[in-house]
């Protein structure tokens, strides 16, 4: 979200039930410090009040093209001279009809026409209407003038119907706008990434895993799709949702997380390996629940894994460039630098965990990059988001 701030955006209403929703839109791009401007159609306004989107962005609505008393006698193009991103919520069929044939007969109609910066249409309707012909091709139209569509969700709908057609939700298209402003300097380029825990399992219900939650891992996929890149992640059981728009692949053991990772990675461009793989499994696994009996003890040992990324590191590919992670408890650096050197890496991660706001589970991290020229820059304590923007960049200046 910090790509919000300073960022002027123009938020468009049109006559949907779903406009009740676009002040909270509104409210989450602000708290980000993005500026945001309002202009609604005629039939919005029977929907919700502009003195509702005026006490909250503090400035005039721009509703009637002809307006006299608007602050600008050619508000339309005014608002569009200096719009980063132009966003309608929710956009009617009436509108993306209008806005596919170029016509413009109303301020918000007219403003998107003179807008330069990246145009975004959340459609809300019937889910009979969104699945008509008419608007299919409309959205298609919309689509290859270079247009972002966010789809709506399926559920419940004013009508009284279920179907695919509510807005979708306000936190998924401020996520939109920021991917949308978001550089895209990894278009064309694979990036594999692991994220989560494995679990070695000893019988069917017992296993040896870790902390990790997959936030760090999941950051890091998310930030390269918005960067344009075509992302793989590979994923340890986690309760998160995978980023839309990544190829996901769920494992459980190290076994199967390596299969996966070699198997990704020959034409991966970046390879980052933020998964906290477990080091051992138990040498012996059994088929069914192991019975406590009469025993006081019992004693299992344990036989190496695979170490996926020293493999990757050791085989490179010419122009590939792999990201380790280190979690340590103690001697950050020697350990960091071990590793780095050890397994051929471009650049290692170090991060304290079992301290509060790092590492494991947490949604911030205190990081120290390592890179193989011998630089190091320390990071403060920052959210998992922006660490992984900052790895991403840092990685390939
Ligand atoms: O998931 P979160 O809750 O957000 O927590 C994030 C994190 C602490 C898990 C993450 O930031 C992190 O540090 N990940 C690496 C954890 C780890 O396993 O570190 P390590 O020092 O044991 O391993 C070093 C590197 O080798 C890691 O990149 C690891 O993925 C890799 N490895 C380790 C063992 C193995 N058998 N195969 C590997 O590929």
């Amino acid at each position: 979200m910090k790509i919000l701030k300073d960022k002027n955006i123009v938020l468009g209403v049109s006559g949907g039930i779903a406009a009740y929703k676009a002040p909270k839109l509104l409210r989450i791009l602000q708290n980000a410090g993005a500026s945001v401007r309002v202009v609604m159609t005629k039939n919005a306004c029977d929907f919700i009040s502009p003195l509702t989107f005026e006490a909250l962005c503090g400035d005039k609505v721009l509703i009637d093209l002809f307006d006299g008393s608007y602050k600008s006698a050619i508000g339309h193009i005014d608002l569009a001279k200096d719009c980063d991103v132009a966003v309608i919520a929710p956009a009617t069929a009436n509108v993306i009809g209008k806005l596919a044939n170029g016509i413009a007969d109303d301020a918000l109609t007219t403003f998107m026409l003179a807008v330069k910066g990246r145009k975004i249409v959340c459609p809300a309707m019937n889910d009979a209407m969104y699945a008509n012909v008419a608007i299919r091709r409309n959205i298609m139209r919309l689509e290859a003038d270079d247009y972002i569509i966010m789809e709506p969700s399926e559920g419940a709908l004013a009508c009284k119907t279920e179907g695919k057609g509510r807005l979708a939700d306000c936190d998924k298209i401020a996520d939109g706008i920021c991917e949308a402003l978001t550089k895209k300097d990894l278009t064309w380029k694979k990036v594999l990434v692991t994220a989560g825990p494995t679990r070695e399992f000893i019988d069917p219900v017992r296993f040896i895993s870790n902390p990790s939650s997959g936030k760090m891992g999941y950051a890091i996929a998310a930030a390269a799709k918005k960067r344009g890149g075509n992302v793989v992640l590979v994923s340890g059981p986690t309760h998160l949702e995978p980023p839309e728009g990544v190829k996901f692949i769920r494992v459980l053991s190290a076994k199967q997380m390596a299969d996966n990772v070699f198997m990704n990675a020959q034409d991966a461009d970046i390879i980052i390996k933020a998964a906290a793989v477990s080091d051992f499994r138990a040498e012996e696994t059994f088929e069914h629940k192991v019975k406590k009996g009469k025993a006081d003890k019992i004693s299992l040992s344990f036989c190496k894994n695979t170490d996926i990324l020293k493999e990757i590191g050791l085989n490179k590919k010419k122009g590939q460039i792999v990201i380790g992670f280190a979690a340590e408890t103690e001697d950050l650096e020697k350990n960091a630098l071990k590793k780095l050197k050890e397994k051929n890496l471009d650049v290692i991660v170090g991060n304290i965990v079992g301290k509060p706001g790092s590492g494991f589970e947490v949604d911030t991290n205190k990081a120290v990059l390592f890179f193989k020229d011998g630089k190091k820059e320390e990071l403060p304590v920052m959210e998992k988001g922006e660490l992984a923007d900052l790895i991403l960049s840092k990685s390939r200046a």
